[in-house]
Parts: C-alpha cells; structure tokens; sequence
C-alpha cells in the first residue's frame, strides 16, 4: 500500500540526479540554493497536495460528512492559502493574523473555524463580520464576550466548546494539550453550565458541538478512540438532559510525522478508520445521530513537504569528543531542537552519492551554546560551501521562526515540476528595521553629514 506523506521523511518528489544532488519538485537543491540564496525553505507542492487528498479521501469514502480544516498555525502564508482553496481544504486559525490571511485569500468563511484560549474582541468581531464556520470557545469569558460582540452587530454565530477530556497522549510535555491541567478548553465539570448558558442567556450563540485537540506528534491512535467515546457520551447526555442535538464533532489535529528513521507514525487511513470506527460504534450504541466530522491536521501536511537548506560555513573539532560544522541558519529559522528537543535528518545536498561519511554535530549561526540543529549525525564528509538539506521542517519552522540576533527570515520557494517560485520574500536589513521609531530628541547625533 502507498505511504501517506507523513510516513516518510522525504517528500514524495525526493530524487537524486546524475550529478549526485539531491532534487525536489523537479529541482535541484544545490540551484535552488545558489539561485535564492541559503537559509532556503523549499516546500514541495506535490507532497502538500497528496497529503490533502490522502485525507480527504480516506476519511470522506469512510464518513462522508467530514471536512479537513488546515490547521494554519503549522505554516501559512497567501499561496499555501490558494492550495488548500483549490483542494477543498478549510481551516484552523488562532489569530486575527491567520484568519485575516485565509479571508483575503478568498477561503470559503463556511470553512473557517477559529480557535484559542484568549481571541481578543477585535479578532471575535473579525470573525462575527465574516460569519465564519464557528467560534471555537475555549472558556467562559470568551463565551460572553464572543456574545457581546455578536450582539453590538446583530449576528448570530456558531460555536463549538473546546473540551479538554483529560486524555494523556504519549508526546512532549509542551506539545500535549488534553490531559486535566491544561490551559485549553473547559474541564468536563463545565461542560453542562457552558451549554446551559448558550441556551438560556447567549441568545446570539448557535452551539453546534465539541472540539478537543489532544496533542500534536502523536503516533499512538487509542487517545483518538478514546476522545470520541468520551465527546459522544457527552453528546448523548446532553441530548437527553436538554434535548440539545450536536451536529458537529471536531477532533483536532496531532498526528505524528517521521523526523528520523526511529519513528514510524501510523498512516492517514488507520487514523481515518480509527476515527471513524469509533464514531461509527458509540453513535450506534448510545442512539444518537451522526454528526458531521471536522479534523485539524497540521504537522502530518506540511510537516513532510517541507525541507531547509543552510550552507556550510565554518567547523570545529574538539579533540577526541565531537566535530562541530555551522551553518548559516538554527535556532531563529528553527527553534524545535532548542525547545523540544527535536531530532531532524539531514544530508549533504551536493554529495548524495558519496560513501565517505562522519559523524559530525550541525550548530546554528546564532549566539547561544544551545543552537544545535542536530547533535551526531553521519553526513559525507563536508567542506565550506557545501549545502545542508535538513528534512521535515515545513510545520512549525517558518511560523515559529523569529529576527533573533537580527538575523533577517529566510526566503520560501515552492516546487513543482521543475519549476521554483518564492512564496514569502527573503527579509533584509531594511525589514528589520521598518518598524523602528527614533525619538526626535535622540536624532540630535544622529549623522555626520559626508564631508
Ligand atoms: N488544532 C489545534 C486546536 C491545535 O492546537 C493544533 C496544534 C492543531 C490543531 C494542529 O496539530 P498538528 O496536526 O500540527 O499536530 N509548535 C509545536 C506544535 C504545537 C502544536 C499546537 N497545536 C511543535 O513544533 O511541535
């Protein structure tokens, strides 16, 4: 059976041409870099779309009311917007930001549902005008102030309530987000006080069902069959307390993607049966209807289409302990393996043929002793100049990414057939500065005037 994307640590156009370089989408990364400039984003569209498609298919031909919405936080920008319009994609957004990007894009508002734990009254009123898929509501404050603010326009709105079910899932502590101590979502304890209050007092608030996301790199499934059981009870519970129907079930996103060769994250059709069959189960056994199925998948689209090259500059050996080469991005450009201690895989774009290896640890540019990209990897052997391809850093790179040390962002290109076009432009000294005010009363100094 074909891999789903996230089972592999290469995108699906990896190829390696008879100069020994690596090539993606038609490419060759070792143009790329020299055309573009290093650090380089590339991002295959090919891997991006099969990986949307994968989803759609395995889940719509098992449960035909289901609908993948992107989840925009793992990377977004206008073009990848256009993609996932043309594939019938909707999507998750957290800010005002994401959303503001998938309106202007012309993503269909039906398809747009908003989630976070702290939506500021200009963001809700964003998506009241917009008359958006749904509010995801993750407490009560935002219960009344989303109602307010649907009341100062006359709107009614629909709403899902993020639950957070109390469900360990086996991934890192700062990437789990179901257990009980959580900052996300109502306790299970609030769950009929939040419903009671959208009946009685929210007037401009339509509640449409659940929502829970329990965690992100996730490989084992069971915590999925776990969250539907746990969200359908309620379901039935509430259809017999209140006579309230749900109609909607969202599942979030989470599934895990391969980084190194160790990790073997389930495909995208034992999710989808998963999912389904457990839907499928507790609707039967607890006698309610079907609702329509959302899921948020971020990492396991972009995660797998994505990949960095840096260029190599300097190295050092430290002796009898470890070789060290730098490249001219880490930390700003991806900050995981500082803060989640992220293992990634790499190899030297210009020598894939080689047989020559060594174990070497890639440091980043930036001015921190915890800016490794990656400790103890075999890569051929490296001289200055060379180009690095870190693999699976199309999720939670570009959009995690900052100016730390001023470093300006790097560029992104899309690949397809042969073809490369930027998507986000390389950032320059004078974007750093633009939104720089100085004070008058400091400009005193300020030039010499040029003799
Ligand atoms: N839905 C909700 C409500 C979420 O909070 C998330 C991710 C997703 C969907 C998408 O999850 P995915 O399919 O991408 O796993 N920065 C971390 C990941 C944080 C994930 C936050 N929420 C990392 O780099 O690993």
């Amino acid at each position: 059976m074909d891999k789903s994307p996230n089972q592999n640590i290469y995108p699906i156009t990896m190829n390696v041409n008879s100069r020994g370089h690596l090539e993606i989408g038609g490419c060759s990364v070792v143009e790329l870099a020299s055309k573009f400039g290093t650090p380089l984003y590339v991002i295959d569209e090919d891997t991006l779309r099969k990986g949307i498609r994968n989803y759609k298919t395995e889940f719509t031909s098992k449960y035909k009311e289901s609908l993948v919405l992107y989840a925009a936080k793992s990377f977004i920008c206008e073009a990848i917007a256009h993609i996932l319009q043309e594939e019938g994609a909707g999507i998750d957004v957290v800010s005002g930001g994401e959303l503001y990007v998938a309106l202007k894009t012309g993503v269909s508002s039906s398809k747009i549902y908003f989630n976070g734990n702290n939506k500021s009254s200009e963001e809700l009123a964003l998506a009241v005008d917009n008359e958006i898929g749904a509010v995801i509501v993750d407490n009560f404050y935002e219960l009344e102030l989303l109602n307010q603010v649907a009341i100062s326009k006359s709107k009614k709105i629909n709403v899902m309530l993020r639950l957070a079910p109390g469900i360990e899932c086996h991934t890192h502590e700062y990437i789990k987000t179901g257990q009980i101590d959580s900052k996300f979502g109502f306790d299970l304890s609030q769950v009929d006080e939040a419903v009671q209050k959208i009946a009685k007092l929210y007037h401009s608030l339509r509640l449409q069902g659940f929502h829970s996301h329990i965690g992100s790199q996730i490989f084992d499934l069971n915590s999925y069959s776990d969250l539907v059981r746990i969200l359908l009870e309620r379901y039935a519970s509430i259809k017999e307390t209140y006579n309230i129907d749900l109609t909607k079930l969202n599942v979030g996103g989470g599934l895990g993607i391969k980084y190194t060769e160790e990790d073997s994250p389930p495909a995208m059709s034992e999710m989808a049966n998963t999912i389904v069959n457990a839907i499928n189960e507790n609707v039967e056994r607890l006698g309610i209807s079907s609702p329509t199925l959302l899921l948020e998948p971020g990492r396991s689209l972009t995660g797998p289409a994505g990949i960095t090259l840096y260029r190599v500059g300097s190295s050092k050996v430290v002796p009898g302990i470890r070789k060290y080469i730098a490249v001219d991005g880490g930390m700003a450009d991806n900050p995981r393996p500082a803060m989640y201690q992220s293992l990634y895989s790499a190899c030297v774009a210009s020598k894939m043929l080689e047989k020559n290896k060594e174990v070497v640890t890639v440091a980043g540019r930036f001015c921190e002793s915890g800016d490794i990209l990656i400790k103890d990897i075999e890569l051929a052997q490296t001289v200055s100049g060379d180009i690095l391809a870190v693999f699976s850093t199309g999720a939670y790179n570009y959009s995690m990414s900052s100016n730390y040390n001023m470093v300006p962002r790097p560029a992104c290109v899309l690949v397809k057939d042969g073809s490369a076009e930027i998507i986000i432009e390389r950032e320059s000294y004078q974007h750093l500065i633009s939104l720089n005010r100085v004070p008058t009363r400091l400009l005193k100094y300020k030039s010499i005037p040029a003799q």
